[in-house]
């Protein structure tokens, strides 16, 4: 067999610009707190908790430990028809955490399956309850919900579906909220766009109710560049999902685990969803876990027909796997014993009015943030989209010992909750470095 062309060529890195950035590696060799180290001995600012996943910091000892006692103890269970008591112990501690009755988890490994298992969960229920007819789902434009069939179906990135044929039959989408003319350089919710969900009755009435399943939405749009959601949206979706019986998906991927200064921004905004999807923040990053949490009316309907017999016929081989399972449960201890995510509320007007001071520099067009996230828009290079951010990303790992994340030219800022004030700093000044580096 041929060897590979060279040693980096075998890895097809995903969501990736692979033959530049194997041109060019950014590698990263160790981590501790806020901080990367590269191969050759730099220390990096991360401006994006790993990939809006490590809330915690990089690294810390607790979670290291449990992860390590764990290994050694039971490497693996089969979740199906067997268990072990460290995943009913975590599903157990994010119900707690959950408003309402949102009291069931099912597990799995990732922010896409999460969406689809939500899907599905859904899908089942309105059979269980004699709506098989309810099988559309609504999505948004401009949301992000992984990378499965079902969730690029109700996503709303064109360039993440365009390829892929065409998904689930029956979706609609929702348009998305975000209006520069009257949006620019707010802090958290805008005043302007709430009346966007009202969209929603129009797709009602074109589909009629009784064809529809639920509607996904992300409190605030993430991955497309922070869209905090406009003042009294989600109540509004909440309002014509209970008059038509729709069922209400708040995808929590980004959101869960303190990003919005709240366990779920669920209880931030005070509105209830049926189903809450979650990853990235649960295990602050360490091992990979997803879930759902369900609503009791939602699992009772399908815990029936005769005991022996399997209810849901869905799962994954590492839904609830030990090693994610124990660095859960010790990310929740140290979210709570540290006080993480009252701490981002607090941070939350310190890190917008720091973000905000780079209003004016070249070429910003508009600065969103909401709890400890932040969108920098920047003017596109003529005829060049997304070159102008792809830059700035690079220049910011090679020059300014800096991680931050771009989708197209919009730079993403995210810190761990565990940031200092002198770090919020630091971070906007390095960003304000590489935004004057890429003008
Ligand atoms: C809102 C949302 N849903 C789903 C996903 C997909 O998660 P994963 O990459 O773990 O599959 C993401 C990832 O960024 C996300 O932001």
């Amino acid at each position: 067999m041929d060897a590979p062309r060279n040693d980096r060529d075998a890895w097809w890195m995903p969501f990736t610009a692979n033959r530049a950035a194997k041109r060019d590696p950014r590698l990263i060799a160790s981590a501790e707190g806020m901080h990367y180290r590269t191969p050759d001995g730099r220390t990096l600012l991360d401006g994006i908790s790993g990939l809006w996943c490590c809330n915690a910091g990089h690294n810390r000892e607790p979670i290291v430990a449990a992860i390590q006692a764990q290994a050694a103890q039971l490497d693996y269970a089969p979740p199906f028809q067997f268990g072990h008591e460290g995943a009913f112990a975590l599903a157990a501690r994010i119900a707690a955490l959950a408003p309402g009755d949102l009291d069931h988890v099912f597990f799995c490994n990732s922010g896409s399956e999460a969406v689809d298992t939500a899907l599905k969960i859904a899908l089942a229920y309105r059979h269980a309850t004699g709506e098989g007819g309810r099988t559309r789902f609504v999505g948004r434009e401009r949301g992000y919900h992984g990378v499965g069939f079902g969730g690029i179906s109700v996503g709303g990135l064109a360039g993440n579906r365009k390829v892929f044929g065409h998904g689930l039959s029956g979706v609609d989408h929702l348009p998305h909220t975000y209006d520069r003319k009257r949006q620019a350089f707010s802090k958290g919710e805008p005043d302007w766009g709430g009346h966007l969900a009202d969209e929603l009755e129009r797709i009602v009435a074109l589909h009629d109710a009784s064809t529809l399943c639920a509607v996904i939405v992300e409190p605030m749009a993430g991955s497309t560049g922070v869209l905090p959601p406009p003042k009294g949206y989600l109540q509004t979706l909440r309002n014509i999902c209970d008059r038509h019986g729709i069922l209400l998906i708040f995808d929590e991927v980004i959101t869960g685990f303190g990003r919005l200064g709240f366990a779920f921004a669920a209880e931030r905004y005070g509105v209830t969803p049926d189903m809450i999807c979650f990853a990235k923040g649960v295990t602050a990053g360490a091992v990979p876990l997803g879930g759902v949490i369900v609503r009791e009316g939602i699992h009772a309907a399908l815990m029936t027909g005769p005991e022996r017999a399997i209810e849901l016929f869905h799962g994954y081989t590492y839904s609830g796997h030990p090693l994610a399972c124990a660095a859960g449960l010790a990310a929740l201890d140290l979210y709570r014993d540290e006080g993480l995510f009252a701490r981002a509320r607090t941070l939350e007007p310190v890190f917008a009015d720091a973000v905000m001071s780079l209003r004016g520099e070249p070429n910003v067009l508009d600065i969103r943030t909401l709890g400890l996230a932040a969108g920098i828009d920047l003017a596109p290079r003529p005829d060049a989209p997304g070159a102008r951010g792809y830059d700035a990303m690079v220049e910011a790992f090679h020059r300014h010992d800096l991680v931050v994340r771009v989708s197209g030219d919009t730079l993403t800022l995210c810190p761990a909750l565990i940031v200092s004030e002198d770090q919020i700093g630091e971070l906007v000044e390095k960003t304000r470095a590489v935004i004057r580096a890429v003008a």
